[in-house]
């Protein structure tokens, strides 16, 4: 699932950047479903925000930046721990969740690409499932606000097993328009092993761990289990160009196997992290 967007966007050449309206579009569509996907797919990120935020020494003033924060989680958890915390997201609709559940955090609509935020203002930055392959120039923006010495975290889906939200993934893409087919296929390069670690060294960020959890999903019912899948931005192209309850089914059907014997869903899916330095 994505990410920096339903959209390639690929800074590393100035000659193929995209227009810079296009993460205005990746936050139309990721913000189009924001209750659901709030209130029913955020839960995905728990288990890798409760080991990246020690990780990054959050604690009782810690200022930390989320990049991609979108309904905010990490935002909400980090302001618990006492951090002074920051956050960017592409779609409206989520930051405004997010500045609802944290009305005290310094939350902005606008480009990961673009942070507007001055040279070494971090001691942290945070992005779960935020900054994908193609994205490298994200890193660089992460570089210059982030304080010598600072930490980052970024997180991805990784190859598994488990991966279980592959196979949702699978069927938006199988129903999406081929110009998304590989402009998705570029953002989940960075599942590719050594490929975020690359991303950040690129950048001048020195690694310092990879590790990874298992993300676990759950849904009451087959509704909600729509609904929650349903709501991310990769599920766009397919939703607009494809009939939904048809969609809907073929859904269902890649997530029987999820299915228990009560009709709840259980996703389980390979949730990596790299860790990282500024020098
Ligand atoms: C998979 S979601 C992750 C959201 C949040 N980090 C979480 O884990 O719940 C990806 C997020 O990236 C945001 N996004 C996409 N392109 C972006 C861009 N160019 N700048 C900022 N945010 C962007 C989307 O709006 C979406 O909220």
């Amino acid at each position: 699932m994505p990410h920096c967007g339903f959209m390639a966007l690929n800074h590393e050449d100035p000659a193929t950047a995209p227009p810079a309206h296009r993460w205005e579009e990746a936050g139309e569509a990721w913000g189009s479903r924001a209750a659901d996907w709030a209130c029913l797919y955020e839960h995905y990120s728990l288990d890798v925000l409760l080991a990246l935020l020690p990780r990054l020494g959050v604690g009782p003033g810690t200022s930390l930046l989320d990049v991609a924060c979108g309904s905010g989680m990490a935002v909400r958890v980090a302001d618990g721990m006492g951090a002074n915390v920051a956050g960017i997201d592409a779609a409206a609709e989520l930051v405004a969740v997010a500045c609802a559940r944290t009305p005290t955090a310094d939350l902005r609509v606008g480009s990961m690409f673009e942070l507007p935020w001055p040279d070494e203002h971090f001691d942290a930055v945070v992005s779960v499932n935020g900054i994908w392959g193609g994205c490298g120039a994200a890193l660089d923006q992460v570089h210059r606000v982030l304080r010598s010495g600072g930490l980052v975290a970024i997180s991805f889906w990784g190859q598994g097993p488990p991966l279980d939200i592959r196979e949702v993934f699978k069927v938006f893409a199988f129903h999406s328009p081929e110009n998304h087919k590989g402009s998705m296929r570029s953002l989940n390069d960075i599942a590719v092993p050594g490929i975020a670690e690359e991303m950040l060294e690129a950048s001048g960020i020195s690694v310092v761990e990879r590790g990874g959890r298992i993300s676990t999903m759950e849904w009451p019912d087959a509704d909600l289990a729509w609904r929650a899948v349903s709501s991310v931005g990769p599920a766009v192209p397919a939703l607009r160009s494809n009939d939904t309850a048809a969609l809907r089914d073929a859904v269902l059907a890649a997530l029987e196997p999820c299915r228990d014997r009560r009709g709840m869903y259980r996703t389980r899916s390979d949730h990596q992290f790299v860790v990282a330095k500024k020098p």
